[in-house]
């Protein structure tokens, strides 16, 4: 019998609405975040930091099994997120740290470092993880596990509309060749690569607005672990 706090996995692509849909569940029931590829991208920035080339093994993971980083929610559901003590800003979100974070993210040694630290966010009165292995490697006894998918096309369009009302600069054909590339990479590493758990509910949303998207997923949370959160 599972008596460990319960777990929701969201695993996907970049660009497709997990992140969102994340935060969203979190708040709605009240559960801790697994954020993982922010750990993926802070290990990154650190190596960087620290003038490491991204593909030293070695030293990449030993930076990973030391990252000193603060996950700090705010009552917006946004979290503060710290490295070293000090607050990294927009840094943390930027295409230039997803491609480097997808880079270490390739190298098995650094995969192992941060294994533990995910499990570790498990913790009553449940979890919701996002990620690319969130059910096939890291929880892969998870209660629920779903799979988001979209068109490359249509993922660069949604990020390109997310810079531009940020007030970022942004070229359409230029994230679509990047979502592309960094597709490729999760998709063909040899460890945890992108792929939905032989139990994973898919969704495609390329069709969908991100309310269709959480209202499937709650649905999904009620029926499977028997809870009753009203949309
Ligand atoms: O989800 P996010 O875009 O923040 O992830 C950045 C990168 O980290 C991804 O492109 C992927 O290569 C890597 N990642 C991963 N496994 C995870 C989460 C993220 O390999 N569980």
């Amino acid at each position: 019998m599972n008596n460990q706090a319960p777990v929701v996995t969201v695993d996907g692509p970049s660009g497709v609405g997990k992140g969102t849909l994340c935060q969203w569940l979190a708040m709605r029931l009240g559960w801790r975040l697994l954020d993982s590829g922010a750990l993926y991208r802070l290990t990154a920035l650190a190596a960087l930091r620290r003038n490491l080339a991204l593909q030293d093994e070695t030293r990449v993971a030993m930076v990973a099994a030391e990252l000193d980083v603060q996950f700090i929610p705010n009552t917006e559901g946004a979290t503060q997120v710290t490295l070293d003590g000090v607050e990294i800003g927009a840094a943390l979100r930027s295409e230039t740290t997803g491609n480097a974070a997808s880079q270490v993210a390739a190298l098995p040694t650094v995969r192992a470092a941060l294994l533990q630290r995910q499990r570790n966010f498990r913790q009553a009165p449940g979890l919701i993880a996002d990620g690319r292995d969130m059910g096939t490697v890291v929880f892969p006894d998870a209660d629920l596990k779903l799979f988001l998918t979209a068109s490359a096309d249509e993922r660069a369009d949604r990020r390109y509309k997310q810079l531009i009302e940020k007030g970022m600069d942004a070229n359409l054909a230029v994230l679509i060749k990047e979502i592309a590339e960094r597709d490729a990479r999760d998709a063909q590493r040899t460890v945890a690569p992108l792929k939905p758990a032989v139990d994973a509910e898919i969704l495609d949303t390329t069709q969908l607005d991100i309310a269709e998207v959480c209202a499937w997923a709650l649905a999904l949370v009620n029926q499977r672990l028997r809870i009753r959160v009203i949309p």
